[in-house]
């Protein structure tokens, strides 16, 4: 009985698929829906199927009618209305189906500015392993062995001389090593540090690193280029200070400051009532790591910076967790 009933939608389906005029219509109704027609002569079989089954059958047959009559009366009915016989009926006044759009991370439209920005001013962008040795990561970076500066940093130590990177800086090493002054790069990376994931600390974050070495560079030219990418980044009327600091990398080095965006530096809560948000670090690279990657300190100068994105993404954005840049839930990820 069952396979009766799938044959005969099979077969009113291909006749109705079929039938393309008012004359055809009204045969396949005759032939299927109609008193005497073939779904009318199943429901008399039925009188002969076993108890048992005709609950399941009852089912199917009246499923077979209700679909074949609802698929009839739709074909009659724009067979009438619609486009002349023989042609797909389209209906223009539909409203268009939505594309769901995809967008890029949070992260990456803010690396991705960054590094617009910068390439404007004639940065190229380079990217190194995230994987690396202790040498690149600390020594050639005038690191000390045994130095204090390197528990600056919680490194993830994978052997006593391989390590995941716990900045961007050893790009600078790599990209120097490569070419000859001048140097002018940007290098965007993700790093690694072993702390205690909060809301505002995570194991691996991005950082993007910049450097600038040939002849004759200064600290003015230092100031002049992070100042432009600052009023680029977050709008002209940004004021902004440097503060000394100490990196081993860099002699001497500056914390740049710009004035708190949201309370123009009255002081509010994202700026924890300074009145100033710290950016980034930068210096005038180190006569050391010149010599280590084989420039002449006497001959080449050159500046360095450093920034975390996701710092400087969350400043923007008004984010007060970074971990939800980690989460990919789509509530957030949308509002970018
Ligand atoms: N590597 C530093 C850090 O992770 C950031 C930094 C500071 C990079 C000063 C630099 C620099 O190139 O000149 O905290």
């Amino acid at each position: 009985m069952t396979d009766k009933i799938t044959g005969v939608r099979t077969a009113f389906e291909a006749d109705l698929a079929r039938a393309s005029s008012e004359s055809d219509l009204e045969g396949v109704r005759v032939k299927y829906l109609s008193r005497g027609g073939v779904i009318a002569q199943l429901f008399e079989e039925m009188k002969s199927v076993p108890p048992a089954e005709k609950p399941v059958m009852g089912k199917l047959l009246n499923a077979l009618k209700t679909e074949s009559q609802k698929a009839f009366d739709g074909k009659k009915a724009g067979a009438s209305h619609g486009p002349a016989q023989g042609e797909r009926s389209i209906d223009l006044t539909l409203p268009g189906r939505p594309r769901p759009l995809g967008r890029k991370h949070p992260l990456t439209q803010t690396i991705d500015e960054i590094k617009g920005i910068f390439t404007s001013m004639g940065f190229s962008v380079a990217t190194g392993p995230e994987i690396e040795t202790d040498y690149y990561n600390f020594g050639a970076l005038n690191f000390p062995a045994d130095h204090p500066a390197r528990d600056m940093q919680d490194t993830f130590f994978i052997s006593k001389n391989v390590l995941l990177r716990t900045h961007t800086s050893p790009v600078q090493i790599r990209t120097m090593q490569n070419q000859k002054p001048p140097v002018r790069e940007i290098m965007p990376g993700r790093v690694y540090r072993n702390e205690a994931v909060s809301a505002r600390s995570l194991v691996t974050f991005h950082q993007i690193e910049g450097l600038y070495v040939d002849q004759g560079v200064t600290f003015s030219d230092l100031k002049g280029t992070l100042v432009a990418f600052a009023r680029q980044f977050y709008g002209n009327d940004v004021k902004f200070k440097f503060r000394p600091t100490f990196f081993p990398f860099t002699e001497p080095s500056a914390d740049m400051y710009i004035s708190c965006f949201l309370c123009k530096g009255q002081g509010c809560r994202m700026c924890k009532q300074a009145g100033w948000l710290e950016i980034l670090g930068s210096g005038m690279v180190h006569p050391h790591v010149l010599q280590n990657v084989g420039y002449d300190p006497e001959r080449y100068t050159g500046f360095a910076f450093g920034m975390g994105i996701e710092r400087i993404a969350s400043l923007r954005y008004g984010v007060d967790d970074l971990r939800l840049f980690y989460e990919n839930d789509v509530r957030f990820l949308q509002q970018f």
